[in-house]
């Protein structure tokens, strides 16, 4: 499947990011645990160069928990500070905020040495579109007592969130754009929602799906209809429509109506918890 897309406002929201990326110590970056290499956007090494980062592993609740493990391990050894995460849940924002203490303690430490008191870190999320940035700043707008307002020098209307003694976030992500290097990344992104759905043809994504599940573990539809290893996928898929009642007159499936309840019973995590990418598979 080839899929090709470029959302026509991220040349403006590209030029606002760097504006932002100035004004800020640490950047946060938001990548979807279910498929840590292809939600990320690598020209971000290069954007925010020279800046403290994080990584946040977001939808973590969604992707297979002994591959979370996996990925916090590869990130650790990289010497990368990572985090697993559902941003949805505010009980996170705590977790995060020491993480994020753990990344500045030691430019903290550099500015104290050099006289500078007190001079909070200001961070700022970034990520590619759905990843979570909105969720992930409103669990912690939620739990800040208050927005700490304009500050002098800073772009008019850029407003702070406090995330605890030492940091500030700004209220608005950043926003990188999906990188398509080869065809797995544009179909590992359909696959989990993150392009639009109006320029991905469902039923072809949905068998996609039944390859790729397959592969990762054999059967993984079998509690809910029935069909062997030796089934194509798209028998796979007319049985799942069958199982889910997507038939037409005279008893056939309608594999566009089955494609669709597949594509959303995946997405909502009822089929299962999957990751897509292994550490070992491709590295960052
Ligand atoms: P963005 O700013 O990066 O574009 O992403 P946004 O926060 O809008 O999140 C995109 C969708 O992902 C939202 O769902 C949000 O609820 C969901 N989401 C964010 N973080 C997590 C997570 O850690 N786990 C899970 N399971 N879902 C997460 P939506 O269906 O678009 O909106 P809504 O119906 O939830 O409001």
């Amino acid at each position: 499947m080839k899929i090709q897309w470029y959302p026509g406002h991220m040349t403006k929201a590209r030029r606002e990011m760097q504006q932002n990326m100035k004004l800020v110590d640490l950047v946060i970056e938001i990548i979807d645990a279910r498929i840590p290499v292809s939600s990320r956007n690598p020209d971000i090494d290069e954007l925010a160069n020279g800046k403290l980062r994080l990584v946040i592993l977001n939808k973590a609740d969604l992707a297979d928990p002994a591959s979370n493990e996996r990925w916090e391990a590869y990130f650790k050894e990289k010497g990368i500070a990572s985090v697993l995460t559902d941003a949805r849940n505010t009980a996170n924002v705590r977790k995060i905020s020491k993480k994020i203490e753990e990344v500045s303690r030691e430019k903290v430490e550099r500015d104290r040495k050099k006289g500078i008191q007190n001079r909070r870190i200001r961070a700022m999320v970034v990520g590619i579109p759905n990843v979570g940035k909105s969720t992930l700043i409103n669990s912690f707008a939620g739990k800040s007592s208050a927005k700490t307002g304009n500050k002098p020098g800073v772009t008019k209307g850029t407003q702070w969130i406090r995330l605890n003694e030492q940091a500030d976030l700004l209220d608005t992500p950043g926003m990188l754009w999906p990188k398509f290097e080869d065809e797995t990344v544009g179909e590992h992104l359909a696959l989990i929602g993150s392009i639009n759905d109006e320029i991905v043809d469902q039923t072809e994504l949905a068998l996609v799906l039944i390859r790729s599940l397959e592969e990762i573990k054999s059967g993984f539809l079998s509690e809910r209809c029935e069909y062997t290893a030796e089934n194509t996928t798209i028998e796979i898929l007319e049985a799942y429509g069958r199982s889910r009642g997507c038939l037409v007159r005279g008893g056939n499936v309608d594999p566009d109506r089955a494609a669709i309840l597949l594509m959303t019973d995946y997405r909502s995590g009822k089929l299962g918890r999957y990751t897509l990418e292994q550490p070992e598979d491709k590295k960052f």
